[in-house]
């Protein structure tokens, strides 16, 4: 694909620009899985990226054409090369709460994810994400320099966005990447725009999920409401005129050999995180890392930790979780209501544990906001264990993070069988997070494992990461895409 242009459309910007009380302006990375992985890969391939501008100080940072052409420097980071151009899409309140928080948030993404919260549909709220796909639409072919540029679309917020571009730029490869999961034809028939959903998404050239069962139910949802025809044998679905390959892609995160001085490096913040937080350096430590959603499973997870308590006292005040949650989406009511649950079941169980271990530390430290990614990491350097007990999960990256953070090979992965990251990482003590005994079997399994049954553990995930990283995931895609443009360059002729 070299000198082919490149086109990234997502909802969720890179870099947020917010105003501090001050008058400056601060930049801030969003707790997002997507950015997380499309990130790198883009500064790898250069290009346009168009995103929602959602900070408040957005507007004061682009040219006349609402683009960011020098991408900011990192807090902490190393400086970024004029790498992509970051083009910001404006919305108003108004369509921002009808696509974003309605459609997309409190109807696809209850639809999608098995997490028992119901999903609701408002005719507006359609109305809105309708007029919103059609506006980044328009977008992308203005932005476009080539009448066949390479768009890969990321997510569920613009389902209907394939098939608008296909009728402004017939010639573009479009590769359609959903980062959550896919259901089955009955939870997906009760969407009232079904039907128009995957018309929409069927306008790509290439469809892609994490797992070939999000794939499978993909194909079976068509079959049941779409007159497509679908191939089996090279995964396809034809309709109106398009021939739509669905694969699966495993997406993942850039991977680093372990640094020379890992080893130090880890001690040093395992001593820093339990001095800040008043702890003995014998106290153990898990950690959880999330937005604070109701798919992640979090108070499943307390519970875990509550219940292991009960069953060994011995581990009263000698081991704590420490909770990152990101707050997310927080206008919404499931969201307002989880964040509340999470809070009430963390001062419940400290009490709890207060009264049979008086004056000793708490076991949930609950951190409700944002971490820089660095500081994610020294967490996971400083944790021996690691809780991802997601109720339902497109992949969870996670768990792939913590993985690759434990450069000195030891650490134990509690990891949930529902999370598009099981299928890869067997080697975690993968567990049923609705099942509370089972995930306190695994906490005292991992707080008591041998260091050499670690390592090795560790040791399979972390050579199956080194293979299977971040450009691998976008790779495949774009050879696929690659081979794509060559069978429609001959069929030209
Ligand atoms: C999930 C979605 C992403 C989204 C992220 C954060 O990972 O798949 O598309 O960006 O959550 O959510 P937010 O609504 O804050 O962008």
């Amino acid at each position: 694909l070299s000198g082919d242009e490149v086109i990234v459309v997502s909802n969720r910007e890179p870099y947020i620009h917010q105003r501090n009380e001050d008058g400056t302006i601060r930049v801030q990375r969003p707790a997002s899985g997507l950015v997380t992985a499309v990130e790198p890969v883009m500064r790898a391939c250069s290009g346009t990226w168009v995103a929602h501008g959602s900070g408040s100080a957005d507007a004061d940072v682009v040219d006349a054409r609402s683009r960011v052409r020098v991408p900011p420097i990192p807090e902490g980071g190393e400086p970024l090369h004029d790498a992509y151009t970051l083009r910001r899409v404006w919305l108003s309140a108004e369509e921002e709460r009808g696509y974003y928080y309605g459609f997309a948030n409190e109807g696809l993404w209850p639809l999608c994810h098995i997490a028992h919260v119901r999903p609701v549909f408002r005719e507006e709220d359609w109305q809105q994400y309708r007029a919103v796909n059609a506006r980044f639409a328009d977008a992308v072919a203005d932005e476009a320099r080539t009448d066949n540029p390479v768009v890969l679309v990321q997510d569920y917020h613009f389902a209907l966005l394939p098939r608008m571009l296909r009728a402004r730029l017939p010639r573009a490869t479009i590769i359609t990447f959903w980062h959550i999961p896919w259901p089955n034809p009955e939870s997906f028939g009760i969407c009232p725009w079904a039907r128009e959903i995957l018309e929409g998404m069927l306008g790509s050239t290439i469809l892609g999920f994490h797992t070939p069962y999000h794939c499978q139910n993909f194909m079976a949802t068509v079959d049941r409401f779409l007159e497509a025809r679908i191939t089996q044998e090279d995964q396809s679905v034809s309709f109106m005129g398009q021939r739509t390959q669905v694969r699966d892609y495993p997406i993942s995160i850039p991977w680093h050999p372990p640094a020379d001085d890992a080893l130090s490096r880890a001690q040093a913040d395992q001593s820093a995180l339990r001095e800040a937080m008043g702890l003995s350096p014998e106290h153990r430590l898990a950690i959880g890392v999330d937005r604070l959603d109701y798919t992640k499973g979090i108070v499943e997870r307390m519970l875990a930790v509550e219940r292991l308590l009960d069953r060994h006292p011995m581990w009263l005040g000698r081991f704590s979780l420490v909770q990152i949650a990101a707050p997310t989406r927080s206008s919404l009511e499931a969201y307002s209501a989880l964040d509340h649950r999470v809070r009430e079941e963390a001062r419940r169980i400290n009490a709890w544990a207060a009264e049979r271990a008086p004056g000793t530390p708490p076991p949930i430290i609950l951190l409700i906001e944002q971490h820089d990614s660095e500081s994610v990491r020294r967490h996971y350097r400083a944790c021996e264990i690691a809780m991802v007990t997601s109720l339902h999960d497109g992949m969870n990256l996670v768990a792939k993070e913590y993985v690759a953070a434990r450069e000195t090979g030891d650490g134990v992965l509690i990891l949930s069988r529902f999370a598009g990251a099981a299928s890869e990482l067997h080697e975690a003590l993968v567990v049923n997070p609705y099942h509370i005994e089972e995930t306190a079997d695994a906490l005292a399994k991992a707080l008591t494992m041998h260091p050499a049954e670690q390592r090795e553990r560790m040791r399979a995930m972390r050579t199956r990461l080194a293979d299977f990283n971040i450009y691998r995931w976008a790779g495949r895609m774009l050879l696929d895409a690659a081979d794509e443009r060559q069978r429609a360059r001959v069929q030209d002729r």
